[in-house]
């Protein structure tokens, strides 16, 4: 039997779509008002939401944009952003199933490009990037929020540890400086970063992702048999909860 990555990330993503249209920690967030303010700003004419799972970027952009699409892997997501963009009456919102490697949009199609907690399941990050910065034209901004690797080995092989336990999706939480350079090379000037730590309610965060019992049952074995420094980094509680390091982006194309 074959399984390709991207058929693992639908598979885990289609038949959560209206969780994640409902998660609280996805539909509010510092970050997400950070973003409102940045594209308030800019006030773009077609904006376009990246991995846009249930629509949270999407919905904020289309206060400020003439015109937004979300774009997700997930068909099921995106009939999900169909839906409650109706019900919101944000009618400038279309939907597009596509993966970040690979966008069906012509170059620089879009003056405004939000792409938050999705490319740590991509297949190929720099492909990805390169697709971002190919779509949009030459000064745009580009905002993307991520989790991201504290750095340090020990701490980042716990995060990776237990980040795909949870979810086979995932693929990396890059660090800081990995998403520095794929920028970069991706042909982004990185204007400013911010960051954030968000605090993962360890049932609510296995619940989401439906993970198995003997998936979560190891990340409890690998959290009460890490070393200080982890704990420490993680703030990890008795019940598991953790704190997750993010990073927003801000960044132009060059
Ligand atoms: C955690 S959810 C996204 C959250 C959403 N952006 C938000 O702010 O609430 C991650 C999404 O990334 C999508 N995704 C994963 N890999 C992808 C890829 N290669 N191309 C496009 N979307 C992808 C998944 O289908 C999923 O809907």
């Amino acid at each position: 039997m074959t399984r390709s990555h991207d058929a693992i990330v639908t598979t885990q993503f289609g038949p959560r779509a209206a969780d994640y249209v409902q998660s609280a920690v996805h539909a509010t967030g510092e970050d997400l008002d950070a973003l409102d303010a940045i594209v308030r700003r800019q006030a773009p004419a077609h904006a376009l939401d990246l991995g846009s799972g249930g629509g949270h970027v999407a919905y904020r952009l289309a206060a400020h944009a003439a015109q937004v699409t979300a774009s997700d892997l997930s068909g099921e997501m995106m009939v999900a952003v169909a839906t409650t963009s109706l019900e919101k009456g944000l009618a400038n919102i279309a939907t597009c199933v596509a993966p970040a490697e690979s966008l069906p949009f012509e170059d620089a199609s879009f003056d405004f490009l939000g792409c938050r907690f999705s490319a740590h399941h991509w297949r190929d990050f720099h492909a990805g990037l390169r697709e971002a910065r190919r779509v949009l034209a030459r000064g745009s901004t580009a905002v993307f929020v991520d989790a991201v690797s504290p750095g340090r080995a020990s701490l980042d092989t716990h995060l990776q540890a237990v980040e795909l336990l949870r979810d086979t999706s995932h693929v990396r939480d890059y660090s800081a400086s990995e998403w520095a350079s794929a920028l970069t090379e991706a042909g982004f000037t990185v204007h400013a970063t911010r960051t954030w730590r968000l605090r993962m309610d360890f049932a609510t965060w296995i619940a989401r992702m439906r993970t198995p019992e003997v998936n979560s049952s190891a990340i409890r074995a690998l959290q009460d048999t890490a070393s200080d420094v982890v704990r420490t980094h993680f703030d990890i509680e008795p019940d598991g909860s953790f704190m997750l390091d993010t990073l927003m982006m801000e960044a132009v194309a060059a």
